[in-house]
C-alpha cells in the first residue's frame, strides 16, 4: 500500500483527514468513508463476488469505511428483489464478505434501509408496501402495485423490531457500524416529512411526533448493538419541495438525534421519490434515466414525470457545506459530511470546518483508489465529471459503475 505523504508536504487539515480517527468504539485508518451507493450486486438478495470485488478494489484503494448500500432491514423494506434483506440465509455470503475486508484492512458499515411506501418488490410478504398513510406508490405502478397502505401501530412496532433484528444480525456477521437512513424519501424519511405523513395519531402532526419512529428506531438499533458500537444516521438537510422538509427542520432532526445517542450524523439532501437531483447536483439525470429504462410504462411515466422532478442543479464542490454547517454548529456528535467533496482542497476545508468524517459517493466510483492517491499528493483531484451517468446504471446487470472508465 502506499504511504502517506510527509506531515511536511500535507497541511495540518489534510494529515488529520488522513490519520486514524475514531468513531465510537471503532478506529478508523483515516477519516474517508464511502458513501452508500446501492449496488445492485446482489442479484435475488444474494450478495457474491461482483460485491466483494467491488468493495475489494475500495479496500485496496484505502478507503477508511467502506459502506454497503441499501442493506433492507426486512424483506417488506426492499424496493425491489435484488436488493438484499438481513436475514440467516445470507449469513454465509454477508460473513465471507466481511472476513475479506477486513483482511484487505478496511472497515464496513452497512446502510439500514426500508422503502416504505415506495416499493416495485414483487416478493412482498403483503398485497402492497406501506407507509405512513394510504396513497399512490409512483414507483410500482408498471408492476401493478398502484397503492401503499397506512401502517397501523402494529405495523410501526414490527417495523421497529425489524431494525432492531436486523442490527443484531448485521453485528454478528461482522459489520463494523450500521448507518440508519433517515432521509431521501424513504419509510423513515415519509414519516418524517409533513409533505408525506398526515397521520392524526402520535406519529404524525408535531416535528417531534414526526420524529418518533425514527427515535424509537434509534433506541432499538441501540439496545442491539450496545454503547460502543458506532451508529450513524443519513438525513436530508431540505427535500426540496413545497411543503416538505427544509434546511431549518434539519438543524431539529439533527439535534434530536444527537441528543438521542447516535455517533455521527451524514447531511446529505433531496429526495429520490420527489427530487433526487439535490443529492447528486451535476448533470441531469433524467436523460441517461430514460436510456436506461426497459419497462415501458416507466418509460411513459418518466417522461410525464420527469421534468417536474429532474431539476437542475449545476454541480459545484462540496455544496451541502454551508446547510451542514449549521448542523454541525448544533450537535455535538460527530459530523460526516457528504455531497460533491472530489478535492483535497474540499477535504481540507471540510476538516478546518470542523467535519469528523468524509464521505464519498461518486469521486470513488470514478476513482477507487482515491484515498491512496490524495494521501500522497497535496493538489489531489478526482477525474469524476459529475456526468451522472453512473446513477443510471443502478439497475445494469453489472452493477453501478462508472461509464467513463
Ligand atoms: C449510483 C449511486 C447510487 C446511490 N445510492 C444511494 C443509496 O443507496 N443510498 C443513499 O443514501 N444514497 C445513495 N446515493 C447518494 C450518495 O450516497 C451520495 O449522497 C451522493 O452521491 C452525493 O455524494 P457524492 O457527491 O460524493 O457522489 C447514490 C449515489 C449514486 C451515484
Ligand atoms: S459516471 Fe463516472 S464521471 Fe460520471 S458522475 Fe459517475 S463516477 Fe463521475
Amino acid at each position: 500500500m502506499n504511504e502517506i505523504a510527509s506531515d511536511s508536504d500535507l497541511s495540518a487539515e489534510l494529515s488529520r483527514c488522513f490519520s486514524p480517527a475514531k468513531l465510537n468504539g471503532l478506529t478508523l485508518k483515516n477519516r474517508l468513508i464511502k458513501a452508500g451507493t446501492f449496488e445492485n450486486m446482489t442479484p435475488a438478495g444474494i450478495p457474491g463476488e461482483l460485491l466483494q470485488n467491488f468493495h475489494g478494489k475500495l479496500a485496496d484503494g484505502g478507503i477508511g469505511m467502506t459502506t454497503l448500500g441499501y442493506c433492507a432491514v426486512e424483506n417488506n423494506g426492499r424496493i425491489n428483489e435484488n436488493m438484499q434483506f438481513m436475514n440467516e440465509g445470507i449469513r454465509p455470503q454477508l460473513t465471507a464478505l466481511m472476513d475479506n475486508l477486513h483482511q484487505r484492512g478496511t472497515k464496513v458499515s452497512g446502510q439500514m434501509g426500508h422503502c416504505g411506501g415506495f416499493s416495485k418488490n414483487k416478493k412482498l410478504s403483503r398485497r402492497r408496501p406501506m407507509g405512513p398513510n394510504f396513497g399512490l406508490n409512483a414507483l410500482g405502478v408498471a408492476n401493478g402495485m398502484f397503492f401503499c397502505d397506512a401502517m397501523k401501530i402494529s405495523d410501526i412496532d414490527n417495523m421497529v423490531q425489524a431494525y432492531y433484528d436486523a442490527a443484531v444480525f448485521m453485528k454478528s456477521v461482522g459489520f463494523d457500524a450500521v448507518e440508519i437512513h433517515f432521509g431521501h424519501g424513504y419509510g423513515l424519511c415519509q414519516f418524517i416529512s409533513p409533505k408525506t405523513n398526515k397521520r392524526k395519531d402520535e406519529y404524525g402532526g408535531s416535528l417531534n411526533n414526526r420524529m418518533r419512529l425514527s427515535m424509537r428506531v434509534l433506541d432499538a438499533v441501540r439496545r442491539a448493538v450496545g454503547d460502543e458500537y458506532p451508529i450513524i444516521g443519513k438525513i436530508s438537510l431540505t427535500e426540496g419541495v413545497k411543503g416538505g422538509l427544509h434546511y431549518d427542520d434539519a438543524i431539529e432532526i439533527g439535534k434530536m438525534l444527537d441528543k438521542g445517542g447516535i455517533d455521527g450524523i451524514i447531511t446529505s439532501g433531496g429526495t429520490s421519490t420527489m427530487n433526487p437531483m439535490i443529492m447528486f447536483r451535476g448533470d441531469n439525470i433524467l436523460q441517461p434515466m430514460l436510456k436506461a429504462e426497459k419497462n415501458q410504462i416507466m418509460k411513459i411515466i418518466l417522461r410525464l414525470a420527469g421534468p417536474s422532478m429532474f431539476h437542475d442543479y449545476p454541480y459545484k464542490e462540496i455544496y451541502f457545506l454551508e446547510h451542514a454547517k449549521r448542523v454541525r454548529e448544533a450537535v455535538q456528535c460527530n459530523m460526516i459530511y457528504v455531497g460533491g467533496a472530489s478535492t483535497n482542497d474540499s477535504f481540507a476545508t471540510l476538516m478546518r470546518e470542523g467535519f469528523d468524517f468524509i464521505q464519498l459517493g461518486r469521486s470513488l466510483l470514478s476513482n477507487w483508489d482515491l484515498p491512496n492517491q490524495a494521501s500522497q499528493n497535496p493538489s489531489y483531484k478526482s477525474s469524476c465529471t459529475h456526468c451522472n451517468e453512473c446513477v443510471a446504471t443502478i439497475e445494469s446487470p453489472n452493477g453501478i459503475h462508472c461509464t467513463r472508465l
